[in-house]
């Protein structure tokens, strides 16, 4: 049996490593949310990490526009709560799987950044996750695993296709930006992945480092509208293209989010599945399903 310590439990990608790993006959596992980990407390997370094989940290302050106001409120979970967590598990021989994003780049690329790409962070939420991949890759050399995802959806918690899938029952047509491109991920094939990883990390399998977890080809928040409408049944066309320079939001959003994979190959691992297909099979699912089916 291996013990697996899952922070930030109660969180979107949180809830689908709980489903994973539960269903992992030689896993034991430990899931903690806010309220029982508060990944701040150096000590509290000590005395959580001690004694665990690999840890999942998938707590984080993900208000992104609040972190514009409030930097040290987002450094203090997003950097030293990642730093405490690396800490402990250097302490505690666990290995440690840290998610992070693709904010740590500015976006303004025009190629799919490479894991070992010079990272630029666009707005303050990138910098505090910036900060917790440098602690974690610091204290933590031989053990230290940050996956940076983006575009993330998934059956609990908020998130565009959702959000798109409610509004196709309110409004007639929805006006979607079309010059931000990026790699919408469903959480649950990320947490399979995250959990992949973690396995063959404490098996000696997997280099440290960074790795992309992002689904494989690429599309902008319009052709995601698209596929979502075109997946239910509804109109394509019922979905307009518009700029992003009419929004106005305290953080600025990358335009180029496209994130490579090559790194998977060094743990013997496929890069995650393409969007679409990804897409489909998330609308498969219960949560999204009940969520389909307004005016065609
Ligand atoms: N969602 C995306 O599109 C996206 C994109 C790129 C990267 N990521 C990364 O993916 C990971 C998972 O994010 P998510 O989408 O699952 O976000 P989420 O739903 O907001 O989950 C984050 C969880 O962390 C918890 N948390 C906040 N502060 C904490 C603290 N001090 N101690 C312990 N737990 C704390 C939150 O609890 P409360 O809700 O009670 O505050 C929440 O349950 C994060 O590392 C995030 O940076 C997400």
């Amino acid at each position: 049996m291996s013990k697996w310590l899952v922070t930030g439990a109660g969180g979107s990608l949180g809830h689908d490593l709980v489903a994973v790993l539960s269903a992992e006959a030689s896993i034991e596992l430990m899931a903690m949310s806010r309220s029982e980990l508060d990944i701040t407390s150096a000590a509290a997370v000590r005395e959580a990490v001690a004694g665990h094989d690999v840890v999942v940290n998938a707590a984080a302050w993900t208000d992104v526009d609040g972190a514009e106001s409030d930097e040290p409120g987002a450094l203090a979970v997003n950097g030293t709560g990642a730093a405490h967590i690396a800490a402990a598990c250097a302490e505690s021989g666990a290995v440690l799987v840290q998610v992070s994003t693709d904010y740590v780049f500015s976006g303004d690329a025009t190629q799919p950044y490479p894991e070992d790409a010079p990272i630029h962070p666009v707005n303050a939420y990138g910098r505090t996750k910036a900060a917790g991949e440098a602690a974690v890759r610091e204290l933590l050399p031989d053990r230290g695993f940050v996956v940076r995802t983006a575009w993330l959806y998934g059956e609990h918690g908020r998130n565009f296709v959702a959000t798109i899938l409610r509004a196709s029952g309110e409004r007639e047509t929805l006006d979607v930006v079309n010059d931000a491109h990026g790699q919408p991920t469903w959480s649950f094939p990320l947490a399979q992945r995250l959990v992949g990883l973690g396995q063959a990390a404490a098996a000696g399998q997997a280099p440290p480092g960074i790795y992309h977890g992002t689904a494989s080809g690429r599309t902008t928040w319009y052709g995601l509208a698209r596929e979502i409408f075109a997946l239910s049944g509804l109109d394509p066309d019922r979905i307009k293209p518009v700029t992003s320079d009419h929004i106005r939001r305290p953080a600025r959003r990358p335009g180029y989010s496209v994130l490579s994979h090559a790194g998977w190959a060094r743990a013997g691992m496929a890069p995650l599945a393409d969007w679409r297909e990804m897409l489909a099979d998330a609308l498969g699912r219960p949560a999204f399903a009940a969520l389909q089916g307004g005016p065609r």
